[in-house]
């Protein structure tokens, strides 16, 4: 597996590959792997000739400098576990490398960045599609693989794509859970055991809200999920928002509508995302 930190090297290898006819799928991450991006690895690996991930803890798209501080870094386990499963190559970039001036693009993607992450977390979604249209254009990849746990993060890559008209097809790829429900994330590490414990209430939550949907309007159901996770005692709802799947807007009736319930949490100062489908 090739380990590189320099756009033009990368650029030069992945020219090799395209000479030799290789459809190259790329996995952005921000390292920290656990299982969630082990499987989008796997899909790229089945569905491509060639996989490149790249680890970058991208600056631009932490709202909180504490939490771009605290996020988990440890970039020769990453590169260990995804030689293990047969990765081609990773790319480590520095953030003058990714950076050398400042990104001052701003995007604009038909409001879907206006709700939910978007509303908590200002210019986090303007920030990943700097890095991520910049990658796509040092990578320039067949496919790009993305797991659903960050459900408008892909609408809005989706989004930026059609935009900027890029030929790279994104990929959804589903949720990877562990055996009690909680979502895999790189911020899992960062939870205290009391609040390991009581996370898979997030997921047990919004399960349960699935089987109520024929009793409850999406406004009650929100209320209902927000006081389950309160009542932990622990655990605090951020939002609880039931929204259309493609429009990422608010839905009133679940008739007609093909409806998700996204959520972030507090837990502790450790902030976690799910969702789930209807
Ligand atoms: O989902 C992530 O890990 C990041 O937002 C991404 C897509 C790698 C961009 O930094």
């Amino acid at each position: 597996m090739y380990i590189i930190s320099k756009k033009a090297d990368l650029a030069d290898y992945l020219k090799q590959c395209r000479l030799n006819h290789k459809t190259i799928g790329f996995v952005p991450t921000m390292g920290a792997l656990h299982e969630g991006h082990l499987s989008l690895v796997q899909r790229s690996l089945s569905e491509c000739d060639v996989t490149v991930v790249s680890v970058f803890v991208n600056p631009t798209q932490f709202n909180d400098k504490n939490d771009l501080q605290n996020y988990p870094r440890c970039v020769d386990k990453d590169c260990a576990l995804l030689e293990s499963v047969g990765c081609n190559a990773v790319f480590t970039p520095s953030v003058e490398e990714m950076y050398p001036e400042p990104d001052t693009r701003v995007f604009s993607f038909d409001g879907l960045d206006k709700v939910m992450e978007g509303e908590h977390r200002p210019g986090h979604f303007n920030g990943v599609a700097q890095v991520v249209s910049k990658l796509f254009d040092i990578v320039q990849p067949d496919k790009a693989f993305f797991g659903m746990k960050d459900f408008q993060q892909v609408a809005i890559i989706k989004n930026m794509v059609r935009q900027l008209r890029m030929g790279v097809q994104i990929i959804p790829c589903p949720i990877i859970r562990e055996p009690d429900g909680l979502a895999k994330s790189s911020r899992n590490m960062l939870l205290t055991p009391e609040y390991r414990a009581v996370a898979p209430a997030i997921h047990k939550a919004l399960y349960e809200a699935t089987t109520m949907k024929d009793d409850l309007k999406p406004e009650q159901l929100c209320e209902w999920i927000t006081k389950t996770i309160d009542a932990t005692g622990l655990l605090q709802a951020e939002y609880v928002q039931i929204v259309d799947f493609d429009t990422l807007m608010p839905v009133s009736e679940f008739e007609g509508h093909h409806a998700i319930a996204c959520i972030a949490v507090w837990a502790g100062k450790v902030r976690l995302i799910d969702n789930i489908e209807f």
